[in-house]
């Protein structure tokens, strides 16, 4: 197997990789593993079959382009998640005290003698508000959103959480004393504190815009660890000038917030820690193994779930289209043959759908080709 990396990877990943060709100069690669290294113009080459993204987000991937190819795109949904909520609940003190400006005013005093005398004098400039009984909005409530509703709980808020796509899986982690709401204009309306943390769709981009911040309560402190996108930046520095947002913080900077009174910028810190990126690495690894090995799929954007142990002699793994008979015409190919399926799985997710058949016998290379030549087939391995 060829794996090419993109960016930097935490050497978590090495020990999967070690029967592979791993490296950053790789040609032709099977798999790409990837931090945030934009993919958007880049050749997705002939034997290309899964991209791993070492986090969460996959906007630096086209994947759509890739759906269409059968390439499956694999993301580390929680693996840093930790690491986040950390750098979120850094960022609710930091926007409820002047800890940075503060801090900032004290480093100008060096030199003079009287520093003790200039601090008592001079710190009322600082004075900051407390997290405690104040209202946070969650808006998205997956791996991270739930950790940080949990522990803005703990530090003695009230969160109310936005997520109408809420797992079940995140519903059993949330605290039950965490409260939802449906209605994302409620968040906007009624929270003191708002963080965000959906992934960047063409649904989603510029949810925070001049119309939903005129919405918000009068100097609401919002918190950005997701994608930049998700707020106007010319929108929200207006916002910040005029008071109505009391303190912008994000983890992607641009040049129009950067320079600015209570605006703070965090050069992409989220995820930063040895500890994120080792269980991103060993994660995204482990499910591209799988996936190039055996087929199996955990934790891709673009193709369903689907996973089996290795039981027979043959599995073959087929990407298609989520169209009637599809199904039936793999099928009487292999039983044409006279070959017994011993288990298969297929899901679908919307228009695209995965199959994967262990078989008794190994299939004809002419049956393979059969397959392939089906109308809504996208893609056939055999492993
Ligand atoms: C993520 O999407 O999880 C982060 O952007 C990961 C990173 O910092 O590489």
């Amino acid at each position: 197997m060829k794996i090419l990396k993109l960016n930097a990877i935490s050497p978590a990943a090495d020990e999967i990789f070690k029967d592979c060709e791993y490296s950053d100069a790789v040609q032709d690669p099977d798999g790409i593993l990837l931090r945030s290294f934009s993919m958007h113009d880049y050749p997705l080459g002939e034997n290309l079959l899964a991209v791993a993204r070492a986090g969460a987000g996959v906007n630096n991937i086209p994947v759509d382009r890739c759906t269409e190819r059968g390439i499956v795109v694999f993301n580390t949904p929680g693996a840093n998640a930790n690491a986040v909520k950390e750098l979120v609940l850094c960022e609710l003190f930091l926007g409820g005290r002047k800890i940075v400006d503060g801090a900032n005013w004290a480093q100008t005093l060096k030199g003079r003698e009287d520093i003790s005398k200039l601090v008592e004098k001079g710190k009322g400039k600082f004075v900051g508000q407390e997290l405690a009984g104040k209202k946070l909005g969650v808006i998205g409530l997956g791996a991270i959103g739930a950790m940080v509703a949990n522990a803005a709980i703990h530090l003695g808020m009230n969160v109310v959480g936005y997520d109408p796509f809420i797992s079940v899986k995140s519903a059993w982690m949330i605290d039950r004393r965490v409260s939802f709401t449906a209605e994302l204009a409620e968040i906007f309306r009624t929270c003191d504190f708002i963080t965000v943390h959906v992934p960047l769709t063409p649904d989603t981009k510029g949810m925070f815009n001049k119309t939903t911040l005129a919405a918000c309560k009068d100097g609401v402190v919002i918190v950005n660890n997701s994608r930049g996108d998700l707020v106007v930046s010319a929108d929200m520095a207006e916002a910040v000038q005029s008071g109505k947002v009391s303190r912008y913080i994000t983890d992607f900077p641009d040049d129009t917030l950067l320079g600015r009174e209570n605006i703070l910028c965090v050069p992409h810190l989220g995820a930063s820690t040895p500890e994120a990126e080792d269980n991103c690495a060993y994660m995204a690894a482990g499910q591209l193994v799988d996936y190039l090995q055996n087929g199996n799929i955990a934790n891709s954007v673009n193709y369903p779930a689907v996973a089996m142990p290795r039981s027979s002699v043959s599995r073959v793994c087929v990407h298609h289209k989520n169209i009637k008979e599809i199904l039936s015409k793999i099928l009487a190919i292999v039983s044409s043959q006279g070959i017994n399926v011993a288990n298969m799985q297929d899901q679908s997710k919307g228009e695209y759908a995965y199959l994967i058949l262990d078989l008794d016998e190994a299939p004809s290379p002419a049956s393979i080709d059969l397959i392939r030549s089906l109308p809504g087939v996208i893609r056939v391995r055999q492993l």
